[in-house]
Order: structure tokens, then sequence, then C-alpha cells
């Protein structure tokens, strides 16, 4: 069963930024891309590095460790070194606070 769970206000995540949070012991990497804002898990397909410390460009969060790409809306890595794609949340905003389907 789904629920949905609170991340943070809609203020706190301007465009351009992205969040590392913890929802039932796992972690979460929200970004804000043009006003649109997405979840995916916070740890790459690849290795175990943690997402939230790489980049975010054109839509994708650019891992740290070895550079791959990954879609925010879809979860797929673009490129190698990662294959597999990482797990991607519904994202809802309800009276200015964000929360994710798990
Ligand atoms: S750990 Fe992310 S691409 Fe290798």
């Amino acid at each position: 069963m789904t629920q949905a769970h609170p991340l943070t206000s809609c203020q706190s995540l301007k465009p351009g930024q992205m969040k590392r949070f913890i929802v039932n012991d796992k972690a979460i990497l929200a970004a804000n891309v043009n006003g649109e804002i997405y979840a995916i898990a916070d740890l790459c397909s690849h290795e175990d590095a943690i997402l939230s410390n790489g980049a975010l460009k054109d839509g994708c969060v650019e891992c740290p460790l070895h550079g791959s790409r990954f879609d925010l809306k879809t979860g797929q890595p673009r490129e190698e070194p990662a294959t597999e794609p990482v797990d991607t949340y519904v994202v809802e905003i309800r009276e200015d606070t964000i929360y994710i389907q798990m």
C-alpha cells in the first residue's frame, strides 16, 4: 500500500536545488528542476555513491563517483558505467508541502 510522506516545504527546495531526505530508512533525493519536483532513490545503482553529492544538470543528477547521469523523471542512467535505473517516487504538492508516495 502506498502512503504519502511529507519531505519538506516547497520554499525550502528552490529551482536548481536538490536535497537528501531519509524516509522509512530510505534515502531519497528530491530535486527542483525549473519548478518541477522529482524524487528518486539517493543511491547510485552502480556502486554505493550518494547521488545528492553529485551535480544537478539538464533534468539529470550526475553521480559524484563515476559520472553516470540519471534522468530524474525515469530513474534511467543516460550512460555507463551505471546500467540499472534507480527507484523513482511519485511527488505530490499539498498546501505548500512536498510529499512522496511510498
Ligand atoms: S557509483 Fe555512480 S556511476 Fe559509479
